[in-house]
């Protein structure tokens, strides 16, 4: 990410949003295609790659670990690994910039490889706990170091040694999180014997999907409302062409801005709809959103359709706590659509969204409260008395903190304001979905870049 100065941005619309607009590709899969490419042996294709900051940064790391990486002029990658076991010593620092996904995930990896890997990020990642890899991953032999004199030693910056062999565990998730369980199942890649993740919630089951894809000998068993994911190593990958559908969590945007602006009618094409992911569009259609599913496909395996989305009147809701894994990353753009729907929201069990990008919830609370929203902080999450479809007041200014997901939030709340509200820095959308002002536009919105900050 840039040390520019800040770039606000503002969004708005004066007429209803139409058009067709297609997303750019899953960030998670993203990841997940590169890393299991770079370790498989010979030449796998990936189209569809979303060429956000995020996933660029996971590229850097492979490369530096010995990965041959190339993009064609159509936006198609090539990639030829080096093999399970075969990560090369990077001669420098692996900058993960913002993301999370890589850091915990490229751990994993390097924990199992004859590698000394120092992991560093921005502002924003550098305040993100990694106590929930690094005990995992010490079971398994890696050796984690912080920077002599850091007060945290569970944060970045952080040295990670990997052991060779490194010793196969049984681990139950503390937490629900999709990116531990990645990154032990990545470690049992090159781990003798059999590497186990007990799932008391289920999460994202991508790493699964492409690992059986790349022909890693992986089962899933389902016992009692649990998932025990058993993967074999040292396991042997063989490339692959992988298509990337579009980002779910991306989709949100549009999708919840052609909800709130009266008469829009917009398509957005090409949305994995994996049921690990998908719990937004449930929630909505549960609002009362005009939300159809068209041309249901399969797209690298996933489950993908075009949303037609019509502006609607939405009623609020308290969702069952057991779909929070499946929409993590869409309580921000939800939290937009409550504060416009007619009547109470309650949304509860969400204390993962405080250790994200920025703590979503305390963010959000502030942000909506500044743009007139009617929203109460509790510990696990927000109240919102949502206006039943008046515009808000807007007009303010609110503080993006690193953070994309909450910078495209408050872009889309605009929309359904009297008055435009500031986003202070637009840079941070370009780590998920860099063409998210263009595709605004294309469906109608105005831009300007606001005030100077
Ligand atoms: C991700 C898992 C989730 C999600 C993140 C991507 C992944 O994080 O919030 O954006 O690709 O595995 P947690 O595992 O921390 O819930």
């Amino acid at each position: 990410m840039s040390h520019a100065p800040a770039q606000p941005l503002r969004l708005s619309a004066h007429r209803p949003l139409t058009g067709r607009v297609t997303v750019p590709g899953d960030k998670s899969i993203s990841h997940r295609a590169l890393m299991l490419s770079a370790l498989a042996v010979g030449e796998s294709r990936v189209e569809g790659l979303l060429e956000g900051e995020d996933v660029l940064a996971t590229a850097a790391a492979m490369r530096a670990m010995g990965a041959t990486i190339a993009r064609s002029e159509d936006g198609r990658w090539t990639i030829h690994g080096v093999g399970v076991g075969g990560l090369l010593q990077p001669q420098a620092a692996l900058d993960m910039g913002n993301s999370g996904t890589s850091t915990r995930l490229l751990m994993g990896l390097v924990a199992s490889h004859a590698v000394i890997a120092t992991f560093t990020g921005d502002a924003s990642l550098s305040k993100r706990p990694m106590g929930r890899v690094i005990e995992p991953l010490s079971k398994m032999g890696a050796a984690f170091t912080a920077s002599p004199g850091a007060k945290n030693s569970q944060t970045l910056p952080l040295m990670v040694r990997g052991l060779v062999p490194a010793v196969p565990i049984e681990y139950r998730l503390p937490v629900a999180s999709a990116q531990v369980k990645s990154a032990v199942l990545l470690a049992g890649l090159n781990t003798p014997g059999i590497t186990r993740v007990i799932e008391p919630v289920p999460t994202r089951d991508h790493s699964e999907r492409m690992l059986r894809g790349f022909g890693a000998e992986l089962t899933v068993e389902e016992a009692g409302g649990e998932r025990i994911i058993s993967i074999t190593g040292e396991a042997e990958l063989k490339p692959q062409h992988i298509v990337v559908p579009g980002d779910p969590s991306s989709a949100g945007f549009p999708v919840v801005a052609a909800l709130i602006v009266p008469g829009s009618d917009i398509v957005v094409e090409n949305v994995g709809l994996n049921p690990t992911r998908a719990g937004l569009y449930q929630v909505l259609r549960a609002m009362g959103a005009d939300i159809t599913f068209e041309k249901e496909r399969l797209v690298g395996g996933e489950p993908v359709a075009d949303l037609r989305v019509k502006a609607s009147t939405l009623s609020g809701i308290e969702p069952d706590p057991s779909v929070v894994p499946s929409m993590v990353d869409e309580f921000p753009i939800l939290f937009v659509a409550c504060a416009l729907a007619q009547g109470r929201s309650v949304l509860r069990g969400l204390e993962e969204l405080r250790v994200k990008e920025s703590d979503r919830i305390a963010v959000m609370a502030e942000g909506l409260r500044a743009i007139g929203a009617a929203v109460e902080e509790v510990e696990d999450g927000l109240i919102i008395d949502g206006t039943g479809g008046e515009r808000l007041a807007g007009g303010a200014t609110v503080a993006t903190h690193l953070d994309h997901r909450i910078a495209m939030s408050f872009a889309v709340a605009s929309l359904a304001c009297r008055a435009p509200v500031t986003v202070d820095d637009r840079a941070p959308i370009a780590t998920s979905f860099p063409i998210f002002i263009p595709m605004m536009e294309g469906l109608g919105a105005e831009h300007s870049e606001g005030a100077t900050a």
